[in-house]
């Protein structure tokens, strides 16, 4: 019966019938982001996350995403399409070894990247996206310590732009590891009137050939400002959806990967485990939802709102 129905249609009645919303990352497959109602980066999730009054939350992401509206939503139900939906950044930080290496540091603040899990976070003094790392960094006092976690290469390019020295955990996201920097020196040479952009969970050496660096939606923005530019886009690929959509002028290549990489191209496999199929599903039947222990949520809770403070 499935394959016969009109998923658009019934997603869009089951939606106003349970008084739901759905919230898309900029990475998901398109279609996903035309039928959500809020397509966003990290940050503005979360921030839409804290103040919706739907009873649902269909979280069209990755499980930290998901868990995070969950844990600013605790009586509300949040689902995700495909609970195996994760992220290898979250999965670099297993809590029992992050525990022990911030009991070693017992000085030291803990900001940990928004990829991470719900235990993490609850480990945590305060959280960052992409979109506001800078900033959080900065609220820290000179003095204190910090250990930043558990994006190696946001963490490096936070040093670099802040000049403080923090402790950093070994993690990084396959996708954004995966860029060729040969290739696109490469491709930069064939289209030398292209600028490249980069997201900060890239390696140093791809941001070093960047025009601008920010989380996506810092991307989308600047592209607005140049909207009769050319970019080479090094971000996940569904980036390009809505990049293209917002500023039809703008030319768009995205950046290329290492032919071995186990993500096909620049895209996370994890967000694509997501489809408009599962999306009708998890509405319908409401499952799978994302269920965080009360005493994490407890845990948690504290340090995204006070990043979500800082963000205002
Ligand atoms: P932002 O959308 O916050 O830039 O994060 C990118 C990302 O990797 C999400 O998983
Ligand atoms: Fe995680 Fe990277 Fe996928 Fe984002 S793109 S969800 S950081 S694996």
């Amino acid at each position: 019966m499935s394959e016969t129905i009109d998923l658009v249609k019934e997603i869009n009645r089951l939606k106003k019938e349970k008084n739901a919303v759905i919230l898309a990352h900029y990475y998901q497959v398109p279609e996903i982001q035309d039928i959500a109602d809020y397509v966003g980066d990290s940050l503005g999730l979360s921030q839409k996350a804290a103040e919706t009054d739907a009873d649902i939350i269909v979280f069209a992401g990755v499980h930290f995403m998901a868990e995070t509206a969950k844990i600013l939503n605790p009586k509300k139900t949040v689902v995700l399409p495909d609970l195996n939906a994760g992220c290898s950044l979250a999965d670099s930080c297993p809590p029992e070894s992050f525990e022990a290496f911030t009991k070693a540091h017992p000085d030291h603040v803990v900001i940990t990247y928004v990829n991470c899990s719900a235990e993490i976070k609850a480990l945590s003094d305060i959280v960052c996206t992409s979109s506001n790392a800078l900033k959080i960094v900065q609220s820290i006092p000179a003095e204190t310590p910090i250990i930043f976690a558990p994006d190696k290469n946001l963490g490096r390019y936070i040093i670099r732009e802040t000049g403080r020295d923090m402790l950093l955990w070994d993690g990084s996201c396959v996708v954004h590891e995966a860029f060729s920097i040969d290739k696109l020196i490469e491709l930069h040479k064939k289209h030398p009137d292209y600028k490249i952009i980069a997201h900060p969970e890239s390696e140093t050496h791809i941001l070093d050939t960047a025009a601008y660096i920010g989380s996506t939606s810092g991307m989308i923005n600047f592209v607005k400002e140049h909207p009769n530019e050319k970019f080479i886009v090094a971000t996940e690929a569904g980036i390009l959806h809505k990049m293209q959509e917002e500023i039809p002028t703008a030319d768009l290549i995205p950046a290329p990967a290492v032919e071995d990489n186990t993500c096909a191209c620049s895209e996370c496999h994890f967000m694509k485990m997501n489809t408009m199929q599962k999306l009708y599903d998890c509405l319908l039947n409401e499952s799978p939802q994302i269920h965080v222990p009360e005493n994490i949520i407890d845990r948690a809770l504290l340090p995204i709102e006070r990043m979500l403070e800082l963000s205002k």
